[in-house]
């Protein structure tokens, strides 16, 4: 199949073009470079530069693929905004970004006449979960800025989907990590605000030490539980979403995670079997639920998708390509 890739010079959109390559399809990769850098783009996928929030920027590929006679048949989208604490001070960068982006892109899926999108959402669409473990069917009560964007995103997409027969691949992920196993990509040393490259940079003296937000968490030992899941096997999900809508001519919204929770200070202490964290105590993070843990049944069931990593392979591959780059 042939995909555009928005947002593939980023982590999890680098990740999965490799990955959609190793599979055999062809990938052209959109992006502006804000945060992600062409450095991260699989040599055999063709760049072009272009924002997500100017129309005419994705009309212009879709149009030239489809005057070559080979039109794009999936488009993926990546170029979101991430960060939880950041969304909480910034919200209206996040709607722009997040949710105007979308709304561009979709517009001009739609006047292309390309049927199938895969879509990057979020466990922070759950908010604060009433059950220990999200299911796809459970209640969206988002606690932060971020989740809500990404749920409007949602709904935005099942909307455009019935009216304009879009299929689409809704993914909700949980706490990505890792890097490929070549090293040449992974999570850039620029953007870093997420548990385990921080605890690598603290194991490899690059900062002095980790600060654990929250120790009075409604958990067993008072820090936040998460879900973590290796970048790979998500972006292997993606590569099998965007062939199941393709093929089925239908939709899905599935979780990605591994299904099992760590407390924050539970990857420490894991990490600390392999190398020495300095860590300290610190005040609670504002936007973070006590406990976000995947239900995987459906991607499982689905998609055939199992992660193949368990978190102390997504330590040591954080670690390793955090130690090639020195950063
Ligand atoms: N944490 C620390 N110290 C740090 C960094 C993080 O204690 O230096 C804690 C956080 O407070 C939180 C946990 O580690 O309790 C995980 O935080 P991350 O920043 O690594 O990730 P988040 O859980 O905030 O968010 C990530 C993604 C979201 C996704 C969410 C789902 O960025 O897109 O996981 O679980 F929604």
């Amino acid at each position: 199949m042939k995909v555009l890739v928005v947002g593939g010079a980023g982590y999890i959109g680098s990740h999965t073009t490799y990955e959609l390559i190793r599979a055999g399809h062809e990938v052209i990769v959109l992006d502006n470079l804000s945060t992600g850098s062409t450095e991260n783009v699989h040599p055999q996928a063709r760049f072009v530069w272009g924002d997500i929030r100017r129309k005419s920027d994705i009309v212009h590929v879709l149009n030239a693929e489809a005057q070559a006679g080979a039109p794009v048949e999936v488009a993926m989208h990546f170029a979101a905004k991430l960060i939880v604490p950041e969304s909480v001070e910034q919200p209206l960068a996040y709607y722009e970004n997040n949710v105007e982006g979308l709304r561009t892109m979709l517009e001009a899926l739609v006047e292309c006449g390309v049927k199938n999108i895969v879509f990057s959402s979020t466990a922070a669409v759950y908010g604060e979960p009433i059950t220990p473990e999200c299911d796809e069917g459970d209640a969206t009560e988002p606690i932060n800025p971020y989740g809500e964007t990404k749920l409007a995103c949602e709904k935005m997409i099942a909307w455009v989907g019935a009216a304009h027969d879009l299929n689409y691949c809704i993914l909700r992920y949980f706490n990505v990590a890792g890097a490929d196993a070549s090293l040449k990509i992974g999570l850039d040393k620029d953007q870093l605000t997420h548990l385990i490259p921080l605890i690598m940079q603290a194991a490899l003296g690059i900062r002095e030490k980790l600060f654990i937000f929250g120790d009075d968490y409604d958990t067993p030992d008072g820090t936040c539980i998460r879900d973590y899941v290796h970048v790979t096997d998500l972006a292997q999900a993606h590569v099998l979403g965007a062939e199941y809508i393709l093929n089925n001519k239908t939709s899905l919204l599935a979780n990605l995670g591994s299904g099992s929770g760590f407390s924050v200070r539970e990857v420490v202490d894991a990490a600390r079997k392999l190398f020495e964290v300095p860590f300290e105590y610190a005040p609670r993070r504002p936007g973070d639920p006590a406990k976000l843990i995947a239900r995987i049944e459906r991607a499982d069931k689905i998609l055939k998708w199992k992660p193949q990593h368990n978190l102390q392979s997504i330590l040591k591959s954080d670690y390793e390509f955090r130690k090639r780059r020195i950063g």
